[in-house]
């Protein structure tokens, strides 16, 4: 992707832990315990760790964020559908930033993006009182035009692109279906800065995809769970994230 010419900023890498309590609700007991993953990731250089407490409950808990707020040094990204039950959960931890995305319930992982600019009203009134009380607000979007306005409009500060239609074309071998989605995200990530937005980006980032994401200047932060907990499964979490720290720094310079 082309470059705009100004210095690079640097890349940050957000650690996203769902996956370990999802193994640990796997037996109804507490281990493997998320938090003690994050502060492993931590100590191997994680800038963040974000964690998704769903509706259902069905990986993060309460508790884990409660715990997650006390045992950090870094930020806590907190993950969360636009609804007044996590809102006051939000603005009883204050995290560092709290990032909206949509949901439902029937749904594997996150799918899509979420719906600013039809949806514009009633998000702004939701961001500001999270904003007020100091959260970095993030709005997981598809890259795409009448989101990212819609985003800067109403206030948030940062936009998350979601990768996750360019990672699967990329993993379903259409090519040129995926370096159009690529332009796609480069597109939405050179508007959103020039909106005055921070660009975020994630889902679906592995190895054989992250490199053309990091090499993005306007990206400042990506954020990557499931594929990194998978390896740790394999070859542990320090060095699957050391290496993926690798790669982003690679395709960075
Ligand atoms: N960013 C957001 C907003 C997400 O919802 C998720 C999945 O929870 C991720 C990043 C990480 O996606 P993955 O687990 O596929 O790396």
């Amino acid at each position: 992707m082309a470059g705009t010419g100004k210095a690079t900023a640097a890349l940050r890498l957000g650690v996203n832990i769902d996956h370990v309590a999802t193994l640990r609700n796997a037996r109804g007991g507490a281990h493997p315990d998320p938090v003690r993953a994050a502060l492993l990731a931590q100590e191997a250089g994680a800038d963040g760790i974000t964690a998704h407490l769903r509706e259902d409950r069905r990986h993060i808990r309460d508790d884990d964020i409660a715990r997650l707020m006390a045992a950090l040094r870094v930020p806590l990204n907190f993950e969360m559908a636009a609804t007044p039950e996590m809102q006051a959960i939000a603005l009883k931890h204050r995290p560092h930033a709290v990032c909206l995305v949509p949901e439902r319930r029937e749904e594997r992982t996150t799918e899509g993006g979420l719906e600013v600019a039809a949806d514009a009203e009633r998000l702004r009134d939701f961001i500001a009182p999270l904003a007020e009380a100091g959260a970095r607000v993030s709005l997981f979007v598809a890259p795409e035009e009448p989101q990212i306005e819609a985003a800067a409009e109403i206030g948030a500060a940062v936009v998350e692109l979601h990768t996750g239609s360019y990672c699967d074309l990329h993993a379903a071998g259409r090519d040129a279906a995926r370096d159009a989605e690529l332009r796609r995200l480069y597109t939405a990530a050179v508007l959103a800065q020039q909106l005055g937005l921070e660009v975020h980006a994630g889902h679906g980032l592995g190895f054989d995809t992250v490199g053309p994401i990091a090499a993005m200047p306007e990206v400042v932060e990506l954020n990557i769970g499931h594929f990194l907990m998978g390896e740790a499964v394999l070859v542990g979490l320090g060095p699957a994230i050391a290496e993926m720290r690798r790669q982003m720094q690679a395709a960075r310079a």
